[in-house]
Formats: structure tokens, C-alpha cells, sequence
């Protein structure tokens, strides 16, 4: 009887007292179990859905929401529907602060997705682990990320491994010298900085320039010209695709030619359209491609595409499902919602077959997967090459 659905406000409220009556009987254990067998599970996704990486936000919510979608058409977790809490933080590290302890604290979420970018999932994170909620950021690289504590989990590699994929790539092609140009505001540049420059050297590669800017700057000439004066093979630019969309049309506009060469952060389709007329033969690494030939990647693209109205899913809509899926996975098998349990289950997770490949949390809490180098030709991001990590 209580289940019936959309009961008069009267009525349900002499419902929920016979409700009350009923559990009071039942002893607290068994009254939580049966005031809540059919509410929702509610999760947070905290996200840039707007601001400078608004696609970064919104290709992850558009995969976690077919996560969400899928599991609840195949009865949800502990008989219970899923919920997803979207917030937008507009990209700010403040926001993002602010928008997790509300998740936390008035919506009562069990558990985060994300964020994409390192900083911000910094911010959040130390919340999370804070109030002991589980979080699993499903493309936030920067190490330092899950190092926060035992609550704070990733789906995807580490800028040591990018750095250094990045590096192999660059030998590989021939460029020898390197000029560096990295956001100084954004712990992932910075971290990817140091991470190039450690591996790039021990493969034979020399760097001739190093410069910085700032997120959301518009001229990028001083730094440009200082680059184009030591003459490097290519430049390595660890940013978002923003920026990076404008240090490519200043470059060509300055007379440099060379290769641009990236990491996961110019994973949008904005890049192609802001810049993709001097972008030919740019290369970046990145998660996954949707022109991979494995069966979960083509099954994935075509769900995607049929749920978005024909739009390609890049990298982050992938990890979004892939982190969403691992942590309902933790749900399922752990013995209670409460934060500490999921937690135990996410660090038990173990050759989760997901669409960005198998994932397995290590000790740290990270996932240890290969990359993919993507190349600009004719027009369009094309699968070039995958990097396993070493040992695989
Ligand atoms: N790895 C980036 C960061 O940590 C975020 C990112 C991942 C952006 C994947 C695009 C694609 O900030």
C-alpha cells in the first residue's frame, strides 16, 4: 500500500505517520531499510558545464548519465534507482569548493564523480576526504590528486606515465628539440611540465625554451616569439583547449611552423573548431579514441551517438561512464552506502572492463592503463598510435 504512487498530500502524510507507526515496531535497523527500500541512491557530479571547459564538464555528465540510465533499466543498485546531483562550478577552483560541500551537506550524496581538471578536483577532493565521502575522478591526471587520502580514487593514468608517452612520442618522430609552454595556473600543466622534462632528456631529447601563461590569457606573443628565437622541433604544450586553440593560431600567425604536441587536456571538439586550420600534423595523447577497433569502444559510440543525437564521444564522455560504472560496481558489492564501505570495495576493483580499457585500482588508488596519440589530419583527430605502460 505505501508504495502506491502520487498519493493526495493528505493522505500521504497519514501514510508516512502509519509509516513511522509501523517501523517503530520494526527496531531502527529494519525502519531505515523500510523508509528507504525505493529512494534513490543519490550521487554528486561536480563539473565545468560552463566557462572556458565547458565540454570537458559536459561530455563527462553526458556519460555518466548513460551509466546512470543503463543500471537503472537493469534494476539500479540494492533494488534502489540511481540518482545523479549535477553542479556547475563554471571552472573554478572556489566554485568547485563550494558546490562539493553542498553535495555533501545538504544533498547528502554517498559518493562524487568528479572533476576533470586537476585543480579542481584538488578542491574537492580534500572535502571528500574530509567528510569521508568516496570520490572517484574519472580524467583528473595530477598524482597528487588521489594522494589526498584513502577516499579519493581515479579511472585513469598519471602525468608520469602521460609525460613520458609524450616524450617516447616525440623521439619517435624525430623531434629532438623541444620548447615547453605550460599554464602556470593549473597544477596539471605545471605537473606535466616537470613530468616531460624529467622523461624527455633520458630518451635524448634537448629543451631549448620553457615558457608560461596563464589560463584565459589572450596574447601569447612574448612567450611565442622567445620560442621561435631557440628554433625547436616542436613545442609541447600541456594546457586546455581553450588556450590552446589560440597559442596555435598566434604561433602560425608568427611564422612558426612546427608541430604542436599536446596531452589529454586539448580532448575537445572546440579545439578542431576554433584551430583546425593550423592544426595538421599536431599530436596529443589522450585516454581513448573513438576510432579504436575494440568491441567496447564501438559498442559505446554507437549507444552514445544514438542517446546525443549523432554526437562523438570524446575521452571524457568515456570516462565518465567508465567511472560512474566502477563505482556503482563498488556499490553493489559492498555491504552498505556508508562512505567507508564504498571506499573498500572501489580499492578492491579489479580488471574492470571498461571502454578506456581494463581497469585495475592500484595501492595508490589510480588506475594503471595505456594512452593513445591522436594526430590532426585533413581536418580530423585520427588514432595514431597506443603507449602501454611499462610492464604491460
Ligand atoms: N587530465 C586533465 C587534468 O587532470 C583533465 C582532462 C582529462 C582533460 C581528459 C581532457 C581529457 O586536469
Amino acid at each position: 500500500m505505501l508504495r502506491n504512487t502520487t498519493p493526495k498530500p493528505k493522505t500521504r502524510l497519514l501514510r508516512a505517520f502509519a509509516a513511522i507507526l509501523v517501523c517503530a515496531s520494526l527496531g531502527s535497523n529494519r525502519i531505515a531499510a523500510f523508509a528507504q527500500a525505493k529512494d534513490p541512491i543519490l550521487v554528486g557530479h561536480y563539473a565545468s558545464t560552463s566557462g572556458a571547459e565547458a565540454t570537458f564538464g559536459k561530455s563527462t555528465d553526458n556519460g555518466i548519465l548513460m551509466a546512470v540510465a543503463e543500471r537503472n533499466a537493469a534494476g539500479g543498485v540494492k533494488g534502489r534507482p540511481l540518482q545523479v546531483i549535477t553542479y556547475d562550478d563554471q571552472g573554478k577552483q572556489s566554485e568547485a569548493a563550494t558546490v562539493v560541500t553542498r553535495l555533501i551537506t545538504k544533498d547528502k550524496v554517498v559518493a562524487l564523480l568528479g572533476e576533470v581538471a586537476s585543480s579542481r578536483s584538488l578542491a574537492g577532493g580534500r572535502l571528500a576526504q574530509r567528510y569521508g565521502i568516496p570520490m572517484v575522478t574519472p580524467s583528473s591526471t595530477n598524482p597528487e590528486v588521489t594522494k589526498i587520502g584513502d577516499m579519493i580514487f581515479r579511472v585513469c593514468f598519471i602525468d608520469p606515465f602521460q609525460g613520458e608517452v609524450c616524450a617516447k612520442f616525440a623521439m619517435q618522430r624525430g623531434w629532438k628539440k623541444a620548447a615547453v609552454l605550460y599554464d602556470k595556473t593549473q597544477a596539471y600543466s605545471t605537473g606535466l611540465n616537470t613530468n616531460f622534462t624529467e622523461s624527455y632528456p633520458k630518451l635524448g631529447g634537448t629543451i631549448v625554451a620553457r615558457e608560461t601563461y596563464g589560463g584565459g590569457d589572450s596574447d601569447f606573443g612574448a612567450q611565442l616569439t622567445n620560442i621561435r628565437a631557440a628554433a625547436p622541433d616542436v613545442i609541447f604544450i600541456p594546457g586546455y583547449y581553450s588556450d590552446v586553440g589560440n597559442i596555435a593560431i598566434q604561433a602560425r600567425k608568427l611564422g612558426l611552423a612546427m608541430p604542436l604536441l599536446g596531452t589529454d587536456g586539448w580532448d575537445s571538439s572546440k579545439l578542431a573548431e576554433t584551430a583546425g586550420n593550423v592544426l595538421e600534423g599536431c599530436c596529443f595523447s589522450n585516454h581513448y579514441s573513438h576510432e579504436e577497433a575494440r568491441p567496447a569502444v564501438k559498442d559505446f559510440v554507437e549507444k552514445y551517438k544514438a542517446r546525443f543525437g549523432g554526437e562523438t564521444p570524446d575521452g571524457l564522455a568515456a570516462l565518465g561512464y567508465d567511472a560512474a560504472l566502477v563505482l556503482f560496481a563498488a556499490m553493489d558489492r559492498a555491504p552498505s552506502l556508508a562512505g567507508r564501505d564504498i571506499a573498500k570495495e572501489l580499492a578492491a576493483t579489479k580488471e574492470f572492463a571498461g571502454v578506456t580499457g581494463t581497469i585495475t585500482i592500484d595501492s595508490g588508488r589510480n588506475a594503471n592503463k595505456s594512452a593513445v596519440m591522436l594526430e590532426f589530419k585533413q581536418g580530423q583527430w585520427r588514432y595514431a598510435a597506443t603507449i602501454e605502460p611499462d610492464g604491460k
